[in-house]
């Protein structure tokens, strides 16, 4: 659990930023869909590598219901790999290995309330693809 110090300056942060009044509840905003920041297009990632995945954590709700798991997409379908799960959403990062895939362009799915993919980029994997 979170202090309550603690919980009330993310909920003072995320006032300030989203620049709402402090009279509006926060619980108003119910499904929360972090921006997946890295990696983004241009990132290149080796198959065996550790790197964190990060998203933008600026205005996270009170609380999160669901839990927080990371999906691979490949060119335009999800793939079965989970590349990391219940961990905290309020982190804005996660460590993940680059698991063995074929050479080509992937992206990474944040699931929390709801599903967001970030934007295209390119592991090279244990095999090239033909
Ligand atoms: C991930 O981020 C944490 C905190 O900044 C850092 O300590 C760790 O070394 C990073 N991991 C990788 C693989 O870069």
């Amino acid at each position: 659990m979170l202090s309550l110090q603690v919980a009330s300056t993310i909920i003072l942060g995320a006032l300030a930023a989203s620049g709402l009044s402090a009279a509006e509840p926060i619980e108003a905003r119910d499904v929360y869909v972090p921006r997946v920041t890295y990696p983004h297009a241009g990132t290149v990632w080796y198959s065996g590598q550790r790197h964190n995945v990060t998203w933008d954590n600026s205005n996270p709700p009170a609380t999160i219901s669901n839990r927080a798991y990371i999906r691979l997409r490949a060119d335009n379908y999800e793939t079965p790999i989970v590349l990391a799960r219940d961990f905290d959403l309020r982190a804005g990062r996660v460590e993940v290995t680059v698991p063995p895939v074929i050479t080509g362009d992937y992206s990474i799915v944040l699931f929390g309330d709801s599903g967001n993919w970030g934007q295209d980029f390119q592991i090279i994997g244990v095999l090239d693809s033909y």
